[in-house]
């Protein structure tokens, strides 16, 4: 729906032009007619990072950064976090409704069904050695199912990609939970379809000799609630990646690896792991003041706080905050909670957060939790990227059915050299490397 117009008088030019606006934004491509004569290429936006950029449209996810709001498909993450399963979450963001129950039996068989990994996998995990990142070959192996599934290519049928769907949905629990075995160096346990998704994953970690895992409910029930909220956030660093390798028609597979890819960043679902080694490092809550310190000094960040979307709370911090206190309930309170609330307590205190509305996010509390259950803080991205697969296919599958998306290739403002004539191999001479370089 068109709102209103905007009036943009070109001042070199002296002309107006009208530019529509639809949806709180203008096209970048109405931009292009604002010229100074025939020879220019028009106008462009120029927004490193994105900030202020709208890369689609889309109905999966809705936040309201000031408000801190979070909703899947227009559903409350609080209502979906205490009513849902993962795997009805998941089917909600996959096709944009909740599911009957009929539909959930179908859709947790159909998930089931793909719930082990192709033998070959296995090897593939052996060239890793036993002390390989659980992200870096998580990210490998995700993408290595493509050479098992080279019918993936075929991304414009919608059969085809519910099949993918459904085969990456139900398999990185598995790849995830052989690269926590890999890497203690225990054999892999294979899926026991007659457990629930998060039930299941700890299965695959944690069985050893005993013939049928039992896992405690508390926890199992927690890691649903950890994964209802990760598994999407609109238009994230990895959810763009997706899009972006997908847009060129790449496999699910490798678009899904890519994602996790980025993901795998500190800046994004790193984070996790960080607030641990940061936790670590200060040891104490009587050290907390002398940290805060050095982060407003800009010598280090308050890992687990702040948000490009989010000025207010994070609401899925406030549901890891209230599942935390489920899990020590089972595991004993973990010491590190106590340096992490004192942390906010004097962060949210202070002006320098509080000018910057930095908040803690979803990272800042996952981490204990996961620590607390018993993960390597290696192993938290990984339980990151699981649900996050969720999100990123429903926002594949949104571009790939969206008419007005196609390859992903932006422009750039060139700040390079102007033509300049070749110099051969005699006459040249070198340069002092310039540290900018
Ligand atoms: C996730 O996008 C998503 O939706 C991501 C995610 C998802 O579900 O997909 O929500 C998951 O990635 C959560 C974020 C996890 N990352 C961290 O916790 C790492 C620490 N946080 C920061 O690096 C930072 O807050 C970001 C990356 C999350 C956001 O960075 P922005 O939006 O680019 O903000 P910025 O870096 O421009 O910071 C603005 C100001 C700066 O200060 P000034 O230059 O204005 O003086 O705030 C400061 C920053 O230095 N700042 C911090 C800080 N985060 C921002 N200072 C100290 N510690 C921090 N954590």
């Amino acid at each position: 729906m068109e709102d209103k117009r905007l009036s943009i008088t070109d001042e070199r030019t002296g002309s107006t032009y009208k530019i529509p606006v639809a949806d709180g934004a203008l096209r970048s491509m109405d931009l292009r007619q604002i010229k100074t004569g025939p020879e220019d290429f028009g106008l462009m936006g120029y927004d490193p990072a994105f900030m202020n950029t709208a890369s689609c449209r889309s109905s999966v996810t809705f936040i309201d950064g000031e408000k801190g709001i979070l909703r899947y498909r227009g559903y409350p993450i609080e209502d979906l976090a205490e009513q849902c399963t993962f795997l009805e979450v998941a089917y909600l963001i996959l096709t944009g409704e909740l599911p009957t129950a009929q539909e959930l039996e179908v859709w947790v068989g159909q998930v089931r069904h793909h719930t082990m990994l192709h033998e070959t996998t296995k090897k593939f995990l052996e060239g890793f050695r036993y002390d390989a990142h659980p992200m870096g070959m998580f990210i490998s192996t995700v993408a290595a199912l493509s050479t098992i599934y080279p019918e993936a290519r075929n991304v414009l049928d919608p059969a085809s990609r519910r099949l993918q769907i459904q085969r990456l949905v139900g398999k990185v629990p598995t790849i995830a939970a052989y690269t926590y075995r890999h890497s203690l160096g225990y054999p892999y346990v294979y899926p026991d379809n007659e457990l629930s998704y998060p039930e299941n994953f700890m299965n695959m970690l944690w069985r050893m000799v005993e013939p049928r895992y039992q896992a405690n409910p508390t926890l199992a029930r927690a890691l649903d609630i950890l994964f209802i909220l990760h598994a999407d956030h609109e238009q994230n660093c990895s959810t763009n990646t997706m899009r972006a390798v997908g847009s060129s028609q790449a496999d699910p597979y490798v678009s899904t690896a890519a994602a996790a890819a980025a993901l795998s960043g500190p800046l994004h679902g790193g984070a996790n792991e960080a607030v641990l080694k940061m936790l670590d490092e200060i040891g104490s809550k009587d050290r907390v003041p002398a940290y805060i310190e050095r982060v407003k000094a800009g010598h280090v960040k308050l890992m687990g706080f702040g948000h490009r979307v989010y000025k207010n709370y994070d609401p899925r911090a406030r549901i890891i905050k209230w599942t935390a206190d489920r899990v020590f309930e089972v595991t004993g309170r973990s010491p590190k909670l106590e340096i992490a609330l004192e942390l906010e307590r004097v962060a949210l205190e202070d002006d320098y957060f509080i000018k910057r509305k930095l908040y803690p996010n979803v990272d800042f509390y996952s981490g204990i939790i996961y620590q607390a259950m018993g993960f390597k803080p290696e192993m938290f991205t990984v339980l990151f990227a699981i649900p996050r697969t969720v999100g990123w296919l429903a926002q594949w599958q949104e571009m790939l059915e969206d008419p007005e998306q196609k390859i992903a290739r932006p422009r750039q403002i060139y700040t390079g050299h102007g033509k300049r004539e070749f110099v051969p191999m005699e006459k040249r001479v070198a340069k002092v490397a310039s540290a900018a370089r």
